[in-house]
């Protein structure tokens, strides 16, 4: 299960600009492109730095520090599209930007579409 979590207000993110949001336990960077709004994990899988902060054009942002390259609209990286960052639905209700959370995290391995019965005969 998923819900809806404010993170900023709109005007708070300049149209063709990012920025990074603590939502839950993770930071996730939301980018505004030609009046719609995208959110992919903030966290660049290279060495950690903050993709909200990149350089945005062309619904690619620019990681900050070596440049690896990723889609604002489905976390694909451009330059190795096998790989991907995670993504997320974002919606605007009024004057909120939100952004589609899990209610929690899964624990390692739980996939919801696995019966108990399953998970315990994997187990054994
Ligand atoms: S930390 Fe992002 S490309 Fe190196």
């Amino acid at each position: 299960m998923r819900h809806f979590q404010t993170v900023a207000k709109v005007g708070d993110i300049d149209d063709g600009a990012g920025a990074a949001f603590k939502v839950g336990d993770k930071m996730i960077a939301i980018f505004h492109v030609d009046g719609e709004y995208y959110a992919i994990d903030d966290f660049c899988p290279h060495m950690g730095a903050s993709l909200g902060s990149g350089h945005l054009e062309e619904g690619t942002v620019t990681c900050p520090w070596h440049a690896w390259r990723f889609s604002v609209s489905d976390g694909t990286w451009v330059d190795n599209p096998k790989l991907k960052v995670g993504c997320y639905d974002v919606r605007v209700t009024g004057d909120d930007i939100q952004v589609a959370v899990p209610d929690e995290e899964a624990p390692p391995g739980y996939s919801p579409s696995e019966s108990a019965a399953d998970i315990e005969s994997r187990d054994e």
